[in-house]
């Protein structure tokens, strides 16, 4: 899926983070936003998944303006196209990683054996044992934690994947295994939106948006 933004102003009382903002990012492509901290990367990141509105100016999903749409047609399509891993990975650190995986499934209908055997297919593709399943979320390391939260986003399939600072606070070794996943979901035709100060991936990125 391509975004267009097109003269987004973003605000926070009288505090612009943006303004008359404009780019594209063409279907399949890979780019990181980079700025100082504070500089509104996480907010423009939550303006581009439909997570936070912009005060003004145009959001387009391929060719249809986003912004115009209704809240139950914008969480639609959030269900449908896209994915998001947050700053703090997002997970529910007393539940295991099989009830904090199967979260991505809910919409769909499928016998708990089919659900397991998702779940399963997924921790091996991010290199997490099966034995991690039935283990809580706080007794896993941060950069096993960063995989259980990609693993959830691999189950939905999504056109969009948006990541804010994923490698962060992770270990060389494990940034690198991240980056690696997440070009892997990139070459399967996803378009990858990250926020990173990290300049180690910048020959990665297909660009890069300065904040
Ligand atoms: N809901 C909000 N209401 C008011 N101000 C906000 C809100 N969310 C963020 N801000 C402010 O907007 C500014 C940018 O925040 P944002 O989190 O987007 O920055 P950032 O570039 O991601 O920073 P970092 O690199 O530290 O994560 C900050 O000064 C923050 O306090
Ligand atoms: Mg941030």
């Amino acid at each position: 899926m391509k975004l267009t933004l097109r003269h987004a102003t973003k605000r926070f009382d009288d505090k612009i983070l943006f303004k008359q903002c404009s780019f594209t990012i063409p279907s399949g492509s890979f780019v990181a936003i980079k700025g100082k901290s504070g500089a509104g990367k996480s907010t423009l990141l939550n303006c581009l998944a439909l997570i936070e509105p912009l005060t003004s100016g145009q959001l387009l999903f391929d060719e249809t303006d986003v912004t115009m749409l209704s809240w139950s047609k914008k969480s639609r399509l959030y269900r449908q196209d896209i994915s998001f891993i947050v700053q703090d990975f997002g997970l529910m650190p007393n539940e295991t990683v099989m009830e904090n995986l199967i979260i991505a499934l809910r919409y769909e209908r499928l016998s708990a054996k089919k659900c397991k055997q998702r779940c399963l297919a997924v921790l091996c593709k991010v290199n997490l044992a099966d034995t991690l399943l039935d283990e809580p979320i706080f007794r896993l390391s941060g950069g096993e934690q960063q995989r259980v939260a990609i693993a959830r986003c691999l189950l939905r399939q999504p056109r969009l994947l948006f990541a804010d600072e994923p490698i962060n606070a992770l270990d060389r070794d494990n940034a690198a295994d991240i980056m690696r996943l997440l070009q892997a979901i990139n070459a399967s035709g996803c378009t990858v939106v990250l926020v990173t100060h990290d300049d180690t991936y910048d020959n990665c990125y297909d660009d890069v948006i300065y904040l």
